[in-house]
């Protein structure tokens, strides 16, 4: 009893450590701003009517690589992985990743349903076209996303969330980003047996990350 005493009082003095630096530490790496991301991908909604999602999420990665020089990772199809998590499925696209942020387009053709999962970060998801609802565990009634706006999901905070077909968005996490790594990984690890998807997820997140580091960003 006395070791499951020990034990506890370091999870929660651990608990404590991530949260501070979380809260004032993390904030000054970040490089994105939620509200910026926002105003360009509306932007590049409204400028091109009618388009279809290839052209809309090629458009807001023209406008990010102009605006954040050397942070976004190319536009190469054959970057794009699946990622299962939260027994949802979509295909992702690794833009940026430190250790206290990541930016990905993630969306999916076919429509997809699951757990957002509980993390140590912000995240704000940008739908860029189709369209997402989701709901917290009290709610009998969905909330609804479509293109432009940006959905919240506050540190610690979990949703079931559910998106049409054909439904992209650009993805904000700001945080612990390596505590959400379990969260991405383990369906893969565990059921999917994606080797190819899980090998290149890692090995992107890894040298973003460590190209990151190497400049001083965390
Ligand atoms: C999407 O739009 C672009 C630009 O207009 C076009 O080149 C491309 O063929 C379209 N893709 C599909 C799948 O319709």
């Amino acid at each position: 009893m006395k070791f499951v005493g020990q034990l506890s009082i370091i999870f929660v003095a651990l608990y404590f450590a991530l949260s501070y630096v979380h809260e004032n530490i993390l904030p000054q790496f970040y490089v994105f701003d939620r509200t910026r991301l926002q105003q360009i991908g509306k932007e590049v909604i409204s400028a091109n009517p009618g388009a279809n999602s290839t052209a809309i999420l090629r458009g807001v990665h023209a406008r990010l690589a102009e605006e954040y020089p050397g942070l976004i990772n190319d536009f190469n199809e054959e970057d794009w992985v699946f990622n299962n998590a939260g027994n949802a499925m979509g295909s992702m696209l690794v833009l940026h990743a430190s250790i206290s942020e990541y930016l990905i387009f993630f969306g999916t053709a076919t429509g997809t349903e699951g757990h957002t999962g509980t993390h140590f970060a912000d995240d704000y998801f940008l739908i860029l076209s189709g369209q997402q609802t989701a709901a917290p565990a009290h709610s009998r009634e969905a909330e609804v996303y479509l293109p432009g706006d940006s959905h919240h999901l506050p540190c610690g905070y979990n949703k079931q969330y559910q998106m049409d077909p054909n439904s992209w968005a650009l993805e904000l996490a700001q945080g612990w980003i390596p505590t959400m790594l379990p969260f991405g990984l383990l369906e893969t690890i565990f059921s999917t047996l994606d080797v190819w998807s899980c090998g290149k997820t890692i090995k992107i997140s890894a040298v973003n990350t460590v190209k990151n580091l190497l400049r001083g960003k965390i």
